[in-house]
Protein backbone atom coordinates (compact mmCIF):
# COMPACT_ATOMS: atom_id res chain seq x y z
CA UNK A 1 0.00 0.00 0.00
CA UNK A 2 1.21 3.74 -0.85
CA UNK A 3 -0.06 6.34 1.48
CA UNK A 4 1.38 10.12 0.64
CA UNK A 5 4.58 9.80 2.02
CA UNK A 6 5.43 6.18 2.68
CA UNK A 7 4.85 2.44 1.43
CA UNK A 8 4.35 -0.40 3.33
CA UNK A 9 4.49 -4.21 2.31
CA UNK A 10 2.93 -7.03 4.80
CA UNK A 11 3.98 -10.86 3.90
CA UNK A 12 2.91 -13.63 5.19
CA UNK A 13 5.94 -16.20 5.72
CA UNK A 14 6.01 -19.71 4.97
CA UNK A 15 5.23 -20.31 8.76
CA UNK A 16 2.68 -18.28 8.98
CA UNK A 17 3.30 -15.20 10.61
CA UNK A 18 3.55 -12.10 8.90
CA UNK A 19 6.71 -9.65 8.20
CA UNK A 20 6.23 -6.14 7.05
CA UNK A 21 7.98 -3.00 6.26
CA UNK A 22 7.56 0.37 5.83
CA UNK A 23 9.54 2.68 3.59
CA UNK A 24 9.49 6.44 3.53
CA UNK A 25 9.15 7.40 -0.45
CA UNK A 26 11.69 10.14 -1.57
CA UNK A 27 12.62 11.99 -4.87
CA UNK A 28 10.08 12.05 -7.88
CA UNK A 29 7.24 9.87 -5.79
CA UNK A 30 7.10 12.99 -3.39
CA UNK A 31 8.23 16.25 -5.67
CA UNK A 32 6.06 18.90 -6.71
CA UNK A 33 6.04 17.35 -10.45
CA UNK A 34 3.52 15.02 -9.03
CA UNK A 35 0.89 18.07 -8.75
CA UNK A 36 0.82 18.74 -12.51
CA UNK A 37 -2.14 17.00 -14.22
CA UNK A 38 -1.34 14.66 -16.54
CA UNK A 39 2.09 14.36 -16.03
CA UNK A 40 1.28 12.96 -12.92
CA UNK A 41 -0.41 9.62 -13.94
CA UNK A 42 3.05 9.43 -16.10
CA UNK A 43 4.98 9.61 -12.82
CA UNK A 44 2.63 7.02 -10.77
CA UNK A 45 2.79 4.74 -13.74
CA UNK A 46 6.64 4.73 -13.31
CA UNK A 47 6.42 4.81 -9.58
CA UNK A 48 4.18 1.89 -9.34
CA UNK A 49 6.31 -0.44 -11.96
CA UNK A 50 8.96 0.23 -9.69
CA UNK A 51 7.60 0.10 -5.97
CA UNK A 52 5.16 -3.07 -7.48
CA UNK A 53 8.88 -4.58 -8.57
CA UNK A 54 10.93 -4.06 -5.38
CA UNK A 55 8.24 -5.50 -3.46
CA UNK A 56 7.53 -8.76 -5.53
CA UNK A 57 11.35 -8.86 -5.15
CA UNK A 58 11.60 -8.50 -1.40
CA UNK A 59 8.16 -10.80 -1.16
CA UNK A 60 9.83 -13.78 -2.83
CA UNK A 61 12.95 -13.17 -0.77
CA UNK A 62 10.54 -13.34 2.38
CA UNK A 63 8.89 -16.24 1.19
CA UNK A 64 11.95 -18.13 0.31
CA UNK A 65 13.72 -17.12 3.47
CA UNK A 66 16.44 -15.82 1.17
CA UNK A 67 16.66 -11.54 3.26
CA UNK A 68 19.68 -10.61 4.57
CA UNK A 69 20.42 -9.64 8.47
CA UNK A 70 18.35 -6.01 7.61
CA UNK A 71 15.89 -7.86 6.16
CA UNK A 72 16.83 -6.53 2.95
CA UNK A 73 16.28 -9.03 -0.46
CA UNK A 74 19.30 -10.20 -2.29
CA UNK A 75 19.38 -7.69 -5.91
CA UNK A 76 17.97 -9.51 -8.70
CA UNK A 77 20.63 -12.04 -11.03
CA UNK A 78 20.73 -11.07 -14.75
CA UNK A 79 17.99 -14.09 -15.21
CA UNK A 80 15.32 -12.29 -13.17
CA UNK A 81 16.28 -9.15 -14.89
CA UNK A 82 15.72 -10.86 -18.62
CA UNK A 83 12.39 -12.89 -17.29
CA UNK A 84 11.06 -9.73 -15.86
CA UNK A 85 11.28 -7.38 -19.10
CA UNK A 86 10.57 -10.19 -21.36
CA UNK A 87 7.08 -11.09 -19.13
CA UNK A 88 6.34 -6.70 -20.01
CA UNK A 89 7.28 -6.61 -23.02
CA UNK A 90 5.29 -10.00 -23.96
CA UNK A 91 1.89 -7.83 -21.76
CA UNK A 92 2.82 -5.04 -24.24
CA UNK A 93 2.75 -7.21 -26.86
CA UNK A 94 -0.36 -8.83 -25.87
CA UNK A 95 -2.01 -6.39 -24.75
CA UNK A 96 -1.98 -3.42 -27.25
CA UNK A 97 0.07 -4.71 -30.62
CA UNK A 98 -2.33 -7.95 -30.56
CA UNK A 99 -5.39 -6.26 -31.04
CA UNK A 100 -3.99 -4.59 -34.11
CA UNK A 101 -2.91 -7.78 -35.83
CA UNK A 102 -6.32 -9.38 -35.05
CA UNK A 103 -8.53 -6.66 -36.72
CA UNK A 104 -6.12 -4.17 -39.02
CA UNK A 105 -7.47 -6.55 -42.09
CA UNK A 106 -11.15 -5.49 -41.30
CA UNK A 107 -10.16 -1.88 -43.08
CA UNK A 108 -10.35 -3.94 -46.21
CA UNK A 109 -13.89 -5.00 -45.87
CA UNK A 110 -15.40 -1.54 -43.78
CA UNK A 111 -15.01 1.33 -42.16
CA UNK A 112 -11.42 1.85 -40.08
CA UNK A 113 -13.98 2.85 -37.23
CA UNK A 114 -15.25 -1.15 -37.16
CA UNK A 115 -11.52 -1.92 -36.76
CA UNK A 116 -10.90 0.42 -34.55
CA UNK A 117 -13.61 -0.64 -32.42
CA UNK A 118 -13.22 -4.51 -33.02
CA UNK A 119 -9.41 -3.86 -31.68
CA UNK A 120 -10.54 -1.82 -28.54
CA UNK A 121 -13.35 -4.65 -27.73
CA UNK A 122 -10.85 -7.34 -28.34
CA UNK A 123 -8.61 -5.78 -25.66
CA UNK A 124 -11.34 -5.19 -23.24
CA UNK A 125 -12.04 -8.65 -23.50
CA UNK A 126 -8.38 -10.16 -23.41
CA UNK A 127 -8.27 -7.58 -20.04
CA UNK A 128 -11.32 -9.51 -18.49
CA UNK A 129 -10.67 -13.00 -19.75
CA UNK A 130 -7.01 -12.74 -17.92
CA UNK A 131 -8.52 -11.41 -14.99
CA UNK A 132 -11.30 -13.99 -14.82
CA UNK A 133 -8.78 -17.45 -15.84
CA UNK A 134 -6.26 -15.74 -13.62
CA UNK A 135 -8.67 -15.56 -10.02
CA UNK A 136 -9.66 -19.07 -10.97
CA UNK A 137 -6.43 -20.04 -9.44
CA UNK A 138 -6.07 -20.78 -5.80
CA UNK A 139 -3.06 -18.23 -5.06
CA UNK A 140 -4.61 -15.29 -6.98
CA UNK A 141 -8.02 -15.91 -5.14
CA UNK A 142 -6.21 -15.51 -2.18
CA UNK A 143 -4.44 -12.12 -3.31
CA UNK A 144 -8.22 -10.80 -4.52
CA UNK A 145 -9.02 -11.53 -0.75
CA UNK A 146 -5.75 -9.28 0.47
CA UNK A 147 -7.08 -6.72 -2.75
CA UNK A 148 -10.55 -6.23 -1.20
CA UNK A 149 -9.12 -6.08 2.30
CA UNK A 150 -6.60 -3.47 1.39
CA UNK A 151 -9.47 -1.90 -0.46
CA UNK A 152 -11.45 -1.65 2.95
CA UNK A 153 -8.57 -0.36 4.87
CA UNK A 154 -7.66 2.38 2.53
CA UNK A 155 -11.57 3.29 2.79
CA UNK A 156 -11.50 3.06 6.86
CA UNK A 157 -7.91 5.04 6.81
CA UNK A 158 -9.14 7.73 4.73
CA UNK A 159 -12.67 8.11 6.83
CA UNK A 160 -10.35 8.44 10.18
CA UNK A 161 -11.47 5.00 11.53
CA UNK A 162 -8.73 3.42 13.66
CA UNK A 163 -7.88 0.47 11.83
CA UNK A 164 -9.16 -2.72 13.40
CA UNK A 165 -10.39 -5.64 11.86
CA UNK A 166 -14.30 -5.17 13.02
CA UNK A 167 -13.95 -1.38 11.76
CA UNK A 168 -12.51 -2.20 8.58
CA UNK A 169 -15.08 -4.73 7.87
CA UNK A 170 -17.77 -2.46 7.48
CA UNK A 171 -16.66 -1.08 4.25
CA UNK A 172 -16.50 -2.24 0.90
CA UNK A 173 -14.23 -4.29 -0.65
CA UNK A 174 -14.63 -2.13 -4.35
CA UNK A 175 -12.49 0.98 -4.15
CA UNK A 176 -13.22 3.75 -7.24
CA UNK A 177 -9.16 4.68 -7.17
CA UNK A 178 -8.21 0.83 -8.06
CA UNK A 179 -5.39 -0.10 -10.04
CA UNK A 180 -7.29 -2.84 -11.64
CA UNK A 181 -9.71 -0.59 -12.38
CA UNK A 182 -7.22 1.72 -13.84
CA UNK A 183 -6.19 -1.37 -16.34
CA UNK A 184 -10.84 -1.19 -17.65
CA UNK A 185 -10.12 2.59 -17.30
CA UNK A 186 -6.73 2.59 -19.93
CA UNK A 187 -8.31 -0.20 -22.24
CA UNK A 188 -11.47 2.20 -22.62
CA UNK A 189 -9.84 5.56 -23.17
CA UNK A 190 -7.59 3.67 -25.78
CA UNK A 191 -10.72 3.15 -27.87
CA UNK A 192 -10.79 6.86 -28.15
CA UNK A 193 -7.22 8.03 -28.50
CA UNK A 194 -6.72 5.58 -31.15
CA UNK A 195 -9.86 6.37 -32.80
CA UNK A 196 -8.40 9.90 -33.21
CA UNK A 197 -4.85 9.21 -33.93
CA UNK A 198 -5.99 7.10 -36.72
CA UNK A 199 -5.05 3.74 -38.74
CA UNK A 200 -3.09 4.96 -41.62
CA UNK A 201 -0.33 4.31 -42.85
CA UNK A 202 -0.05 0.90 -40.97
CA UNK A 203 3.35 1.47 -39.47
CA UNK A 204 1.74 4.21 -38.03
CA UNK A 205 -1.08 1.94 -36.44
CA UNK A 206 1.22 -0.01 -34.77
CA UNK A 207 3.81 2.49 -33.76
CA UNK A 208 0.82 5.19 -31.94
CA UNK A 209 -0.17 1.61 -30.08
CA UNK A 210 3.18 2.09 -28.38
CA UNK A 211 3.84 5.70 -28.13
CA UNK A 212 0.32 6.98 -27.15
CA UNK A 213 0.58 4.73 -24.20
CA UNK A 214 2.35 7.45 -21.60
CA UNK A 215 -0.50 9.90 -22.94
CA UNK A 216 -3.41 7.12 -22.62
CA UNK A 217 -2.23 6.24 -18.92
CA UNK A 218 -2.06 9.70 -17.85
CA UNK A 219 -5.53 10.47 -18.97
CA UNK A 220 -6.61 7.32 -17.12
CA UNK A 221 -5.30 8.29 -14.19
CA UNK A 222 -7.02 11.57 -14.32
CA UNK A 223 -10.34 10.29 -14.75
CA UNK A 224 -10.17 7.65 -11.83
CA UNK A 225 -8.44 10.38 -9.81
CA UNK A 226 -11.72 12.47 -10.88
CA UNK A 227 -14.14 9.45 -10.09
CA UNK A 228 -12.07 8.86 -6.24
CA UNK A 229 -12.93 12.19 -5.22
CA UNK A 230 -16.59 12.81 -6.51
CA UNK A 231 -18.71 9.64 -6.21
CA UNK A 232 -21.33 11.51 -4.63
CA UNK A 233 -22.60 12.55 -8.20
CA UNK A 234 -24.80 10.20 -9.62
CA UNK A 235 -23.51 10.67 -13.09
CA UNK A 236 -19.30 9.42 -12.27
CA UNK A 237 -20.95 6.80 -10.44
CA UNK A 238 -22.84 5.98 -13.59
CA UNK A 239 -19.71 6.15 -16.15
CA UNK A 240 -17.31 4.68 -13.86
CA UNK A 241 -19.69 2.05 -12.82
CA UNK A 242 -17.76 -0.92 -14.82
CA UNK A 243 -14.85 -0.15 -12.60
CA UNK A 244 -16.95 -0.95 -9.96
CA UNK A 245 -18.29 -3.88 -11.46
CA UNK A 246 -14.67 -5.74 -13.02
CA UNK A 247 -13.57 -5.61 -9.14
CA UNK A 248 -16.27 -8.18 -8.04
CA UNK A 249 -13.64 -10.07 -10.04
CA UNK A 250 -10.43 -8.50 -8.37
CA UNK A 251 -11.73 -8.38 -4.87
CA UNK A 252 -13.51 -10.83 -2.55
CA UNK A 253 -14.30 -11.26 0.86
CA UNK A 254 -12.61 -13.94 3.11
CA UNK A 255 -15.13 -16.47 3.46
CA UNK A 256 -15.87 -17.40 6.84
CA UNK A 257 -15.05 -20.99 6.79
CA UNK A 258 -12.06 -20.66 4.78
CA UNK A 259 -9.43 -22.87 4.93
CA UNK A 260 -7.12 -20.87 2.91
CA UNK A 261 -7.22 -18.38 5.64
CA UNK A 262 -4.50 -19.38 7.33
CA UNK A 263 -1.85 -21.78 6.35
CA UNK A 264 -0.27 -22.76 9.71
CA UNK A 265 -1.02 -26.62 8.94
CA UNK A 266 -2.02 -27.28 12.92
CA UNK A 267 -5.39 -25.66 12.62
CA UNK A 268 -6.75 -27.99 9.45
CA UNK A 269 -5.99 -30.96 10.81
CA UNK A 270 -7.66 -29.69 14.29
CA UNK A 271 -10.85 -28.71 13.12
CA UNK A 272 -11.19 -31.94 10.78
CA UNK A 273 -10.32 -33.91 13.38
CA UNK A 274 -13.66 -32.85 15.10
CA UNK A 275 -12.19 -29.82 17.71
CA UNK A 276 -15.21 -28.16 19.01
CA UNK A 277 -15.82 -24.54 16.56
CA UNK A 278 -18.21 -21.89 17.97
CA UNK A 279 -21.02 -22.95 15.52
CA UNK A 280 -20.95 -26.71 16.75
CA UNK A 281 -20.71 -25.78 20.14
CA UNK A 282 -23.68 -23.53 19.93
CA UNK A 283 -25.64 -26.28 18.42
CA UNK A 284 -24.12 -28.54 21.52
CA UNK A 285 -26.23 -27.03 23.88
CA UNK A 286 -29.34 -25.18 22.98
CA UNK A 287 -30.61 -24.63 26.27
CA UNK A 288 -27.40 -22.45 27.01
CA UNK A 289 -28.44 -20.26 24.04
CA UNK A 290 -31.82 -20.17 25.23
CA UNK A 291 -31.42 -19.00 28.65
CA UNK A 292 -28.61 -16.53 27.08
CA UNK A 293 -31.90 -15.29 25.11
CA UNK A 294 -33.98 -15.79 28.29
CA UNK A 295 -31.54 -14.03 30.60
CA UNK A 296 -31.49 -11.05 28.30
CA UNK A 297 -33.23 -7.60 29.95
CA UNK A 298 -33.59 -3.86 28.69
CA UNK A 299 -31.16 -2.39 31.95
CA UNK A 300 -32.25 1.17 32.09
CA UNK A 301 -30.46 1.53 35.35
CA UNK A 302 -26.71 1.83 34.50
CA UNK A 303 -23.64 2.57 35.72
CA UNK A 304 -19.66 2.64 36.10
CA UNK A 305 -17.01 4.08 33.66
CA UNK A 306 -17.38 3.28 29.60
CA UNK A 307 -16.72 0.38 28.43
CA UNK A 308 -13.06 0.03 27.26
CA UNK A 309 -12.48 -0.14 23.79
CA UNK A 310 -12.21 -3.61 22.87
CA UNK A 311 -15.23 -4.69 24.53
CA UNK A 312 -17.25 -1.89 22.75
CA UNK A 313 -15.30 -3.21 19.15
CA UNK A 314 -16.32 -6.62 20.52
CA UNK A 315 -20.12 -5.59 20.87
CA UNK A 316 -20.23 -4.40 17.50
CA UNK A 317 -18.45 -7.11 15.59
CA UNK A 318 -21.44 -9.31 17.13
CA UNK A 319 -23.70 -6.65 15.12
CA UNK A 320 -22.12 -7.20 12.40
CA UNK A 321 -22.64 -10.38 11.93
CA UNK A 322 -26.79 -9.91 11.63
CA UNK A 323 -28.56 -11.45 8.56
CA UNK A 324 -28.95 -8.92 6.07
CA UNK A 325 -30.73 -8.61 2.73
CA UNK A 326 -28.97 -9.49 -0.69
CA UNK A 327 -25.65 -10.13 1.31
CA UNK A 328 -25.77 -6.60 1.71
CA UNK A 329 -23.70 -4.86 5.62
CA UNK A 330 -25.69 -2.28 5.94
CA UNK A 331 -25.58 -1.14 9.63
CA UNK A 332 -22.80 1.23 10.74
CA UNK A 333 -22.63 2.00 14.34
CA UNK A 334 -20.87 5.46 16.16
CA UNK A 335 -19.47 5.49 19.49
CA UNK A 336 -20.92 8.87 20.91
CA UNK A 337 -18.09 10.26 23.15
CA UNK A 338 -19.20 12.14 26.21
CA UNK A 339 -18.07 15.37 24.80
CA UNK A 340 -20.99 15.10 22.17
CA UNK A 341 -23.35 13.99 24.18
CA UNK A 342 -24.67 17.58 25.39
CA UNK A 343 -25.50 18.64 22.09
CA UNK A 344 -26.97 15.06 20.95
CA UNK A 345 -29.22 15.19 23.77
CA UNK A 346 -30.16 19.64 23.19
CA UNK A 347 -31.05 18.53 19.45
CA UNK A 348 -32.83 15.65 19.78
CA UNK A 349 -34.95 16.98 23.18
CA UNK A 350 -35.50 20.23 20.91
CA UNK A 351 -36.95 17.79 18.05
CA UNK A 352 -39.01 15.80 20.41
CA UNK A 353 -40.36 18.86 22.33
CA UNK A 354 -41.88 20.25 19.41
CA UNK A 355 -43.77 17.07 18.77
CA UNK A 356 -44.76 16.83 22.05
CA UNK A 357 -46.16 20.03 21.88
CA UNK A 358 -47.73 19.43 18.84
CA UNK A 359 -49.77 16.16 20.72
CA UNK A 360 -50.50 19.15 23.09
CA UNK A 361 -48.76 17.90 26.42
CA UNK A 362 -48.67 19.61 29.60
CA UNK A 363 -45.74 21.79 29.64
CA UNK A 364 -45.00 20.07 33.26
CA UNK A 365 -45.20 16.65 31.50
CA UNK A 366 -42.55 17.44 28.36
CA UNK A 367 -40.30 18.97 31.03
CA UNK A 368 -40.47 15.15 33.04
CA UNK A 369 -39.95 13.53 29.61
CA UNK A 370 -37.51 15.25 28.22
CA UNK A 371 -35.01 15.65 31.29
CA UNK A 372 -35.00 11.93 31.74
CA UNK A 373 -33.98 11.39 28.11
CA UNK A 374 -31.33 14.20 28.93
CA UNK A 375 -30.15 12.33 31.74
CA UNK A 376 -30.01 8.90 29.90
CA UNK A 377 -28.04 10.28 27.14
CA UNK A 378 -25.60 11.98 28.93
CA UNK A 379 -25.07 9.59 31.32
CA UNK A 380 -25.19 6.72 29.80
CA UNK A 381 -21.70 4.88 30.39
CA UNK A 382 -21.26 3.95 26.77
CA UNK A 383 -23.23 4.96 24.21
CA UNK A 384 -23.44 3.89 20.73
CA UNK A 385 -25.75 5.28 17.87
CA UNK A 386 -26.76 2.41 14.97
CA UNK A 387 -27.39 4.02 11.51
CA UNK A 388 -28.33 2.17 7.80
CA UNK A 389 -27.02 3.14 4.53
CA UNK A 390 -28.95 2.12 1.51
CA UNK A 391 -25.83 0.67 -0.16
CA UNK A 392 -26.09 -2.74 -1.88
CA UNK A 393 -29.76 -2.42 -1.60
CA UNK A 394 -32.41 -2.48 -4.80
CA UNK A 395 -33.46 0.51 -5.85
CA UNK A 396 -37.11 1.08 -6.97
CA UNK A 397 -39.08 3.24 -8.97
CA UNK A 398 -42.04 2.72 -6.86
CA UNK A 399 -42.63 3.36 -3.43
CA UNK A 400 -44.34 0.43 -2.54
CA UNK A 401 -41.35 -1.73 -3.39
CA UNK A 402 -38.26 1.03 -2.63
CA UNK A 403 -40.35 0.90 1.05
CA UNK A 404 -40.38 -2.52 1.20
CA UNK A 405 -36.45 -2.73 0.21
CA UNK A 406 -35.47 -0.29 3.53
CA UNK A 407 -38.36 -2.24 5.52
CA UNK A 408 -35.09 -5.22 4.78
CA UNK A 409 -32.87 -3.02 6.04
CA UNK A 410 -34.47 -2.21 9.09
CA UNK A 411 -35.36 -5.45 9.58
CA UNK A 412 -31.88 -6.52 9.83
CA UNK A 413 -30.96 -3.44 12.09
CA UNK A 414 -33.00 -4.81 14.38
CA UNK A 415 -31.28 -8.46 14.33
CA UNK A 416 -27.67 -6.60 14.46
CA UNK A 417 -28.99 -5.01 17.46
CA UNK A 418 -30.36 -7.69 18.93
CA UNK A 419 -27.07 -9.14 18.66
CA UNK A 420 -25.11 -6.77 20.33
CA UNK A 421 -27.77 -6.58 23.29
CA UNK A 422 -27.07 -10.30 23.41
CA UNK A 423 -23.14 -9.83 23.48
CA UNK A 424 -23.72 -7.01 26.34
CA UNK A 425 -26.09 -9.27 28.79
CA UNK A 426 -23.72 -12.28 28.01
CA UNK A 427 -20.58 -10.28 29.56
CA UNK A 428 -22.68 -9.37 32.54
CA UNK A 429 -23.75 -5.93 31.52
CA UNK A 430 -26.81 -3.55 31.21
CA UNK A 431 -27.92 -2.36 27.81
CA UNK A 432 -30.87 -1.18 26.48
CA UNK A 433 -32.21 0.45 22.68
CA UNK A 434 -33.33 3.81 22.59
CA UNK A 435 -35.25 4.77 19.60
CA UNK A 436 -35.73 8.37 19.34
CA UNK A 437 -32.89 8.73 16.44
CA UNK A 438 -36.01 7.37 14.33
CA UNK A 439 -37.52 10.17 15.05
CA UNK A 440 -35.23 12.98 15.00
CA UNK A 441 -32.64 11.98 12.17
CA UNK A 442 -31.72 15.48 11.20
CA UNK A 443 -31.10 16.70 14.74
CA UNK A 444 -28.79 13.38 15.44
CA UNK A 445 -26.90 14.45 12.00
CA UNK A 446 -26.13 17.66 12.70
CA UNK A 447 -25.25 16.87 16.12
CA UNK A 448 -22.93 14.49 15.41
CA UNK A 449 -21.88 15.64 11.98
CA UNK A 450 -22.71 12.66 10.61
CA UNK A 451 -22.10 11.55 6.60
CA UNK A 452 -25.99 12.50 4.95
CA UNK A 453 -25.93 8.95 3.88
CA UNK A 454 -25.82 7.45 7.62
CA UNK A 455 -29.74 7.06 8.47
CA UNK A 456 -29.55 7.55 12.41
CA UNK A 457 -32.18 4.46 13.70
CA UNK A 458 -31.34 3.99 17.45
CA UNK A 459 -29.21 4.52 20.67
CA UNK A 460 -27.76 1.79 22.78
CA UNK A 461 -27.22 3.00 26.00
CA UNK A 462 -24.32 0.43 28.04
CA UNK A 463 -22.99 0.08 31.36
CA UNK A 464 -22.35 -1.92 34.34
CA UNK A 465 -26.14 -3.00 35.61
CA UNK A 466 -27.39 -0.95 38.89
CA UNK A 467 -27.97 -3.30 41.77
CA UNK A 468 -30.97 -1.23 42.26
CA UNK A 469 -32.63 -1.19 38.46
CA UNK A 470 -35.60 -3.83 38.33
CA UNK A 471 -36.24 -4.84 34.61
CA UNK A 472 -40.17 -4.72 33.66
CA UNK A 473 -42.39 -7.93 34.19
CA UNK A 474 -41.74 -9.79 31.06
CA UNK A 475 -45.37 -10.79 29.51
CA UNK A 476 -44.73 -13.50 27.60
CA UNK A 477 -46.68 -13.83 24.36
CA UNK A 478 -46.97 -17.71 23.67
CA UNK A 479 -50.10 -19.64 22.48
CA UNK A 480 -51.46 -22.94 23.03
CA UNK A 481 -52.20 -23.70 19.39
CA UNK A 482 -54.61 -26.28 19.73
CA UNK A 483 -56.82 -24.15 21.92
CA UNK A 484 -56.61 -21.37 19.85
CA UNK A 485 -58.99 -22.66 17.05
CA UNK A 486 -58.82 -24.59 13.63
CA UNK A 487 -56.64 -21.99 11.38
CA UNK A 488 -53.08 -23.28 11.20
CA UNK A 489 -52.05 -19.62 10.67
CA UNK A 490 -52.19 -16.80 13.67
CA UNK A 491 -50.02 -13.71 14.32
CA UNK A 492 -49.70 -12.78 17.88
CA UNK A 493 -49.60 -9.10 19.17
CA UNK A 494 -48.08 -7.96 22.44
CA UNK A 495 -51.33 -6.56 24.07
CA UNK A 496 -50.97 -2.71 24.49
CA UNK A 497 -55.07 -2.41 25.94
CA UNK A 498 -57.04 -4.70 28.05
CA UNK A 499 -59.25 -4.67 25.11
CA UNK A 500 -56.48 -7.06 24.22
CA UNK A 501 -56.00 -9.32 26.84
CA UNK A 502 -57.57 -12.93 27.46
CA UNK A 503 -57.97 -14.21 23.84
CA UNK A 504 -59.51 -18.26 24.48
CA UNK A 505 -56.75 -20.15 25.23
CA UNK A 506 -54.05 -17.67 24.30
CA UNK A 507 -51.65 -16.59 27.27
CA UNK A 508 -54.16 -13.53 29.69
CA UNK A 509 -52.02 -10.85 27.42
CA UNK A 510 -51.68 -11.37 24.20
CA UNK A 511 -54.11 -10.44 21.46
CA UNK A 512 -54.65 -13.39 18.97
CA UNK A 513 -55.56 -12.00 15.13
CA UNK A 514 -56.32 -14.78 12.24
CA UNK A 515 -55.19 -14.50 9.39
CA UNK A 516 -56.66 -16.18 6.22
C1 LIG B 1 -37.58 -1.03 18.14
C2 LIG B 1 -37.44 -0.88 19.62
C3 LIG B 1 -37.44 0.38 20.17
C4 LIG B 1 -37.27 0.55 21.55
N1 LIG B 1 -37.20 1.82 22.05
C5 LIG B 1 -36.97 1.99 23.36
C6 LIG B 1 -36.83 3.30 23.89
O1 LIG B 1 -36.89 4.28 23.17
N2 LIG B 1 -36.60 3.43 25.21
C7 LIG B 1 -36.52 2.35 26.05
O2 LIG B 1 -36.31 2.54 27.23
N3 LIG B 1 -36.64 1.09 25.57
C8 LIG B 1 -36.87 0.89 24.26
N4 LIG B 1 -36.96 -0.38 23.75
C9 LIG B 1 -36.86 -1.52 24.66
C10 LIG B 1 -38.22 -2.10 24.91
O3 LIG B 1 -39.00 -1.23 25.69
C11 LIG B 1 -38.02 -3.42 25.62
O4 LIG B 1 -37.25 -4.27 24.80
C12 LIG B 1 -39.34 -4.09 25.92
O5 LIG B 1 -40.03 -3.38 26.89
C13 LIG B 1 -39.11 -5.54 26.39
O6 LIG B 1 -38.30 -5.59 27.55
P1 LIG B 1 -36.96 -6.41 27.63
O7 LIG B 1 -36.04 -5.82 26.62
O8 LIG B 1 -36.46 -6.27 29.02
O9 LIG B 1 -37.29 -7.83 27.27
C14 LIG B 1 -37.14 -0.56 22.40
C15 LIG B 1 -37.15 -1.84 21.83
C16 LIG B 1 -37.29 -1.99 20.46
C17 LIG B 1 -37.26 -3.37 19.87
Amino acid sequence: MRGVTAMAVAVRRPDGGITSRAETLHGLATSRLRTVPLLRGVLVLLETMQLGMHALTWSAAVAAGAVDEHGEAEGLAIFDWIALIGAFVFGVGVFFIGPVLATAWLDRIASHWVSIAAEGGIRVALLLGYIWVIGRKGDIARVFQYHGAEHMTIYAHEDGRELSVPAVRRYPKEHPRCGTSFLLTVALVSIFVFAFAGTEPLWWRFASRLILIPFIAAVSYEAIRFAGFHQRWPVVRWLFAGNIALQYLTTRRRRRADPGRDRRAPALPRRRAGARTSRQRVTADPHAMDAAIRARRSIRGLEGPPLPPDQVEALVALALTAPAPHHTEPWRFVEVSPARREALADAMGAAWDTDLDADGHTEARRAWALARSHRRITGAPTLILGCLVAEGLNTYADDRRARAEWGLAQHSFGAALQNMLLGASARGLGAYWISAPLYAPEAVRAALDLDPAWEPQALVCIGHRSAEYVPFDRRTATCRGSSCGGSDRITLTPALSPQGRGAEGCHANVEVSWVG
